[in-house]
């Protein structure tokens, strides 16, 4: 077994500023948790016992974990003995530490007893009503980037890798899952039993109780979600495990065993989140066409970057989320051939290129200073964009058989490990340049890294549809023709592009067109809704006025939220409406939301 020390021998240390645990004295190797959760308080109570690994040469006095509004009861030794404990004060998005005094024999485990805040960040209680049957109550979590600590007590950091138990008390007739294998469950007394033998860092540790069903898809793959959807998410996410074998070719095996989503009901703050053997998905990628399940590729991609290889930091991030929108791009190309591929690297270099209009330039660095900042405040299109566009620049420069082979060797090696930005430069410099310092500098791979701004060696990916629909857009701005649109065989990057080629203005004449041959303030699919909507807002177009509301109050994907509020509020002709809906819909959001939308509309 590999020690904490050798580990520090091998020189595998990290400075994560987001967390308080004492990570170079003594570090977690297992949580064991048991869970009960309480829908009558929207309270977890729980006990954590954690397992330490020591520095034999350091020989800590105490042991600090990461808390944010947990109620601490009680901490103990296995046998009882109880221990001192100090939380400190809150700091800010860092929350409290847990200071916990170790006896000189230095136990390797200690117990925690606590329970969670009803305003835990990472834990979203809804209603019965809130639910698509309205029966029954549900709970999520989503732990990234450090809101673990707001429902378990940790070392959260993802430089820090735990394996997990956990034994979960629900109310009757809910069922739990985590994202870990499933052991012995008791559903008639409300006791789900998981544990995960993979290490991982504590923001992939995630739980979800509501009535739900299951639909298999393969013999490792299968669909989680209410009653009422599942049958509909069956069908969407239907090439999941023809996803896996396409990634499984590229990088190596799949080390999870089983790879399983949840649909979670619409309030979920996110697209998607890769928690480990179960993805955790937003409803709104079921357009009925499996025209949005590139997202799916997008977390199964995290199965390689993100959870095997992991940022150690969050000013790493662009190692877990432009490695993944890198490959994402590649098992599109494998299952839905290259044109679709070409046209999602188009649109997000457009996406890059906004992000680098309205960012800061310091934040448009790949490697980010965080320093008294939330993680999450580097969570741009920097990260995934340009992060995969300087793995694309590498593909174009060394071909996709080497490149494979190096990202294959990097994964296989680092299985199971954090990397920081400077050791992956290293290793790329190493294997993938083998040391050619003139070509290091010619691909400019340090301003691309540590620099802000796009080097002048952007990659420029070519589409000819968008060459169309380029032309169709410019052709209605002019004159009013719609004759380019091709209304049938158009996909949903074809119109997401013609509707990003609009003009900042259109009169109401041409918008009263566009409506009424396409009907878009209907659109099924919540990408070209969100795209239209936008325009909507922007040109106070009235008639889509209620479709804003709708949109804004059926779902709380914070990608479609934060946009729709922000041009809401600019716009003078809508920032009344924006204070109606909010107040509205905000109950029904997740706290991540809220917490975004609270500083957009006043
Ligand atoms: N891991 C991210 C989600 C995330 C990042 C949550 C940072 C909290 C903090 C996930 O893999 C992701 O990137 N989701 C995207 C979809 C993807 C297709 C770009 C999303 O939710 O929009
Ligand atoms: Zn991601």
């Amino acid at each position: 077994m590999i020690t904490l020390g050798t580990l520090l021998m091998l020189g595998f240390s990290f400075n994560d500023i987001h967390t308080f645990g004492n990570v170079d004295e003594a570090r977690t190797t297992h949580l064991s948790l048991d869970l009960t959760l309480d829908f009558e308080r929207n309270v977890i109570d729980g006990v954590c016992t954690a397992t330490l690994e020591y520095d034999p040469d350091k020989r800590p006095s105490h042991v600090d974990l990461d808390t944010d509004g947990l109620t601490i009861v009680s901490v103990k030794t296995k046998d009882g003995r109880t221990l001192d404990f100090k939380l400190g004060d809150k700091q800010g998005v860092l929350g409290r530490r847990l200071r916990v005094t170790l006896p000189e024999s230095r136990p390797r485990d200690i117990v925690i007893a606590y329970r969670t805040d009803p305003k835990a960040e990472a834990v979203q209680w809804l209603a019965p009503e809130q639910t698509t049957s309205r029966k029954l109550p549900f709970l999520f979590t989503q732990s990234q980037s450090i809101f673990a600590r707001t429902w378990i007590p940790c070392m959260d950091s993802p430089g820090v890798r735990v394996t997990y138990d956990a034994i979960v008390r629900v109310p009757k007739g809910l069922t739990a899952v985590m994202s870990a294998r499933h052991g012995k469950h008791e559903p008639e007394k409300g006791i789900f039993r998981f544990e995960l033998p993979q290490a991982i860092p504590p923001y992939l540790i995630a739980l979800a109780a509501g009535e739900l069903t299951f639909r298999p898809l393969s013999a490792r793959t299968g669909v989680y979600a209410e009653p009422a959807v599942v049958e509909r998410a069956a069908w969407e996410f239907a090439d999941m495990e023809k996803m896996i074998q396409t990634t499984e070719k590229l990088y190596g095996p799949y080390e999870w065993q089983r790879w399983d989503v949840i649909v979670l009901p619409p309030s979920f703050p996110f697209g998607g989140m890769e928690n480990p053997l179960l993805t955790f998905a937003t409803p709104t990628i079921i357009a009925g066409d499996r025209s949005l399940v590139s997202l799916m590729a997008h977390e199964l991609a995290h199965s390689w970057s993100g959870n095997l290889v992991t940022n150690a930091t969050w000013a790493d991030f662009w190692l877990n989320e432009g490695f993944t929108t890198y490959i994402e791009r590649r098992i599109v190309e494998a299952l839905y051939g290259k044109q679709t591929a070409d046209m999602q690297k188009l649109l997000g270099q457009r996406d890059l290129r906004d992000a680098l209009k309205e960012l800061a330039p310091i934040d448009t660095q790949l490697y980010v200073d965080l320093k008294g900042r939330h993680p999450d405040d580097g969570f741009t299109d920097i990260p995934y964009e340009k992060g995969m566009n300087f793995l694309l620049l590498l593909e174009n420069h060394f071909g996709r058989d080497k490149l494979d082979a190096f990202l294959k060797g990097y994964f296989r090696e680092y299985a199971f490990q954090s990397m920081t930005t400077k050791k992956f430069l290293g290793l790329l410099k190493a294997k993938l340049f083998k040391g050619d310092e003139a070509l290091w500098s010619r691909l400019k791979v340090r301003e691309w890294v540590y620099e802000s701004g796009l080097p002048d060696n952007l990659p420029a990916p070519r589409s000819d549809r968008f060459e169309k629909t380029k032309a169709a857009a410019r052709a209605f701005a002019e004159s009013g023709a719609l004759a380019g649109v091709d209304k049938d065989r158009w996909t949903t990057p074809e119109w997401l592009d013609f509707l990003s080629n609009m003009p900042d203005r259109l009169s109401r004449e041409r918008l009263d067109a566009l409506e009424k041959t396409f009907s878009f303030s209907k659109a099924g699919n919540s990408e070209i809704l969100f795209a239209w909507l936008m325009i909507a807002i922007r040109n106070s177009y009235e008639p889509a006025y209620p479709s804003v509301e709708d949109f804004l109050t059926r779902q709380g994907r914070r990608k479609f939220l934060k946009p729709l509020y922000a041009a809401m509020q600019e716009n003078g002709d809508t920032r009344a409406m924006a204070k109606r809906i909010y107040a509205k819909a905000r109950s029904g959001y997740h706290p991540i939301s809220v917490n975004t939308i609270d500083g957009i509309v006043k």
